[in-house]
């Protein structure tokens, strides 16, 4: 089959032309890399977990009237979604202290904040994705103020909804990482949420035991990787397509 032509190669996907103008491929890949590329493996199944957990978290927001860039998952590893612009900032919704923000603020990771705090990361690898204000991002013009208060007032209804929902299967919203694109329609532009919300890009903590059902597995070498994106999925209610094969059978390459 002839394959589709790659436009972007990033560190847990790739990005294939589309079927049809306008729209573009996303592919989850297995590879795992945290602080930046220093470290790195291969978590066997995770792209299909991830493709499952994304799509269904996408597909509720779509849902209650988020606009996103995802148009239907195609297969086991792939999802049609809209090609977008994408704006060149993380935008990083917290609930409660843990990671950088606890390590450089000196809270106690685990300390629920007083509210939910935002903040904004200039999306460059070579720079190691440093953060930034608003300031800078209007100021260096990635995004215009109107964008900025589009994606603020998106990013804290997306962190409800979300919050909310794992909430309702045990798991705790303890921080995520979303990107905004710009889609250009005619001669409209609409800010939608795009790349992907999975356990690679959140922190969830199990209710009960604050066991960690995410990406920090890896970064701290907690171990049962897979395993624990299984749970998420297990618990969203997402079962996998076909038998033990696909996402069972897990193992970490390093
Ligand atoms: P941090 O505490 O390391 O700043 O991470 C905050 C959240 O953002 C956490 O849920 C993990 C996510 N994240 C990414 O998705 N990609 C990244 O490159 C980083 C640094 C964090």
């Amino acid at each position: 089959m002839a394959r589709r032509r790659q436009i972007y190669e990033g560190k847990a996907k790739v990005i294939f032309e589309g079927p049809e103008p306008g729209t573009l491929v996303q592919y989850f890949k297995d590879d795992a890399t945290a602080f930046n590329n220093k470290k790195r493996a291969t978590i066997t199944g995770k792209g299909v977990i991830n493709n499952r957990i994304s799509e269904f978290l996408m597909m509720r927001l779509n849902e209650i009237g988020v606009p996103t860039h995802f148009l239907r998952r195609l297969n086991m590893r792939e999802q049609l979604i809209k090609e977008v612009e994408i704006i060149p900032v993380e935008v990083v919704i917290r609930n409660i202290a843990a990671g950088s923000l606890a390590t450089r603020l000196g809270i106690p990771e685990g300390q629920a904040l007083p509210r939910s705090i935002i903040e904004h990361y200039y999306k460059n690898d070579e720079l190691g994705d440093p953060m930034v204000s608003e300031e800078h991002i209007t100021a260096f013009g990635w995004a215009s103020a109107q964008e900025m208060d589009e994606i603020v007032a998106l990013a804290l209804r997306i962190n409800d909804f979300l919050s909310g929902l794992f909430f309702g299967v045990g798991i705790r919203l303890v921080d995520f990482k979303i990107e905004f694109g710009r889609l250009y329609t005619n001669d409209d532009v609409r800010i939608v949420l795009a790349d992907e919300i999975s356990p690679d890009s959140c922190r969830l903590w199990d209710l009960k035991t604050n066991e960690k059902l995410d990406k920090d597995r890896f970064r701290r070498d907690l171990g049962n990787i897979a395993e624990a994106y299984q749970e998420v999925a297990r618990r969203l209610g997402i079962l996998p397509e076909s038998g033990p094969g696909d996402v069972m059978s897990t193992k970490v390459v390093q």
